[in-house]
């Protein structure tokens, strides 16, 4: 798809950029570095969004003079993690036309396309299609977890025809949220969330969610630094429990400035839900994650605040309470951008099958395989 073309990788990984050692900027070079960097970022950010738009419902679209092609059979060969979810109408969901999805197994000879995904095959819980494939067919791996808990890629070479990831350079590209300027969210669209702006000044200071405490994370090695400085209300199956209901974080969220999205290994693009429930409540995200450029693909640079964007944590510190004790100034300085944006995130894996359908109808007659599985996606 062309979503590979149209992007590169920007500098070094963010393992190489934490090794080049301690930062020395003071606070206020830091701050001003990244007024600078604002416009540097816009454009990367933007190419996001175009990348994005690709993704967007087809409405638009030309009508097309020759008759439809016929429609696409994918077939979803594992239900992720042995979860078993409703398929989606991807006409109704999306706007996507001619998709035929399918779990039934029996419809391999026809399917013009597997969802192949990826923790079954690696746990040995599914095997792989039976070869040899049928013509044409087309085998998509997909996988949304880092390649710090993806195991076995090293079997998978040379095996599949397109990858569906939350890298922005996969064949097909979804990421776990993305932000729609305001004008063109009016679509109606599911999943959607106008991004709030209220006056009240929130009241609670800094939450963390871990249900997963490793003390070889490098979030946890953060944490324990932080909480020197100032208090952090934590939550999950290592802290208090969490009032039930799906979107009980993004509720509890609601009355806190800040909140520690921290990732659970650092990776390119790898930005999870953590990152956009915060968003979604209008609580700052403070990220532990890929460098602060690969963030900014995502969003404005400063609707975030970079564990990195300091030299020492109990810097980072002083700012969180400088921005406490100063609501204007928070709301100013990191909440204002929210006005231009909603905020999608697709719904697993509803959204994953219809645009990976749409992917497989425009790709129809190109052929191609995925090697070097394993050094793309730890690149
Ligand atoms: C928890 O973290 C450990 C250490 O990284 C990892 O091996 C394990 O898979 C994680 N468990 C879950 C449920 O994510
Ligand atoms: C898919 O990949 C396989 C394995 O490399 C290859 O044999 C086949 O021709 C590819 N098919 C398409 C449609 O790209």
């Amino acid at each position: 798809m062309g979503v590979r073309a149209a992007w590169t990788h920007e500098g070094p990984s963010p393992r190489a950029s934490r090794r080049t050692g301690v930062r020395t900027l003071s606070l206020e070079v830091v701050l001003k570095r990244h007024r600078l960097c604002v416009c540097a970022a816009a454009a990367g950010f933007l190419l996001l969004l175009a990348a994005c738009a690709l993704y967007l419902p087809d409405q638009a679209a030309p009508q097309q003079q020759q008759p439809p092609p016929p429609d696409v059979t994918l077939l979803i060969w594992t239900h992720p993690f042995g979860e078993y979810r409703e398929l989606p109408d991807c006409l109704q969901l999306y706007q996507i036309r001619g998709c035929k999805i399918t779990d039934d197994p029996w419809a391999y000879p026809q399917a013009d396309a597997v969802i192949i995904h990826h923790r079954e095959i690696a746990s040995g819980d599914a095997y792989l299609p039976p070869e040899p494939r049928p013509d044409a067919q087309k085998w998509i791996w997909m996988n949304y977890e880092s390649p710090t808990h993806t195991a076995e890629l090293w079997l998978l070479e040379g095996v599949f025809n397109l990858t569906l990831t939350y890298r922005t350079d996969s064949d097909i590209f979804l990421p776990y949220g993305y932000l729609v300027p305001r004008a063109r969210a009016a679509d109606g669209a599911p999943d959607g969330g106008q991004l709030s702006l209220s006056r009240r000044p929130r009241k609670r200071f800094v939450a963390w969610v871990i249900s997963n405490w490793s003390a070889n994370h490098a979030r946890v090695g953060f944490y324990r630094q932080l909480r020197e400085f100032i208090r952090v209300d934590v939550y999950g199956r290592a802290g208090r429990p969490l009032q039930g209901g799906g979107d009980s974080v993004v509720r509890m969220l609601r009355r806190y400035m800040f909140y520690l999205a921290l990732e659970n290994s650092q990776h390119t693009d790898y930005i999870t839900e953590k990152l956009w429930n915060a968003v979604l409540a209008g609580a700052v995200p403070v990220v532990l994650g890929p460098s602060r450029q690969n963030y900014e693909r995502f969003l404005p640079a400063e609707a975030f605040i970079h564990v990195e964007d300091f030299p020492t944590v109990k810097q980072l510190a002083r700012y969180l309470l400088a921005l406490r004790d100063d609501p204007a100034r928070l709301r100013r300085r990191h909440l204002d951008w929210r006005r231009s944006y909603s905020l999608r995130q697709p719904r697993f894996w509803m959204e994953h099958y219809c645009t990976a359908c749409r992917a497989v109808r425009r790709a129809r007659g190109r052929t191609q395989t995925v090697t070097d599985l394993r050094r793309w996606f730890h690149s």
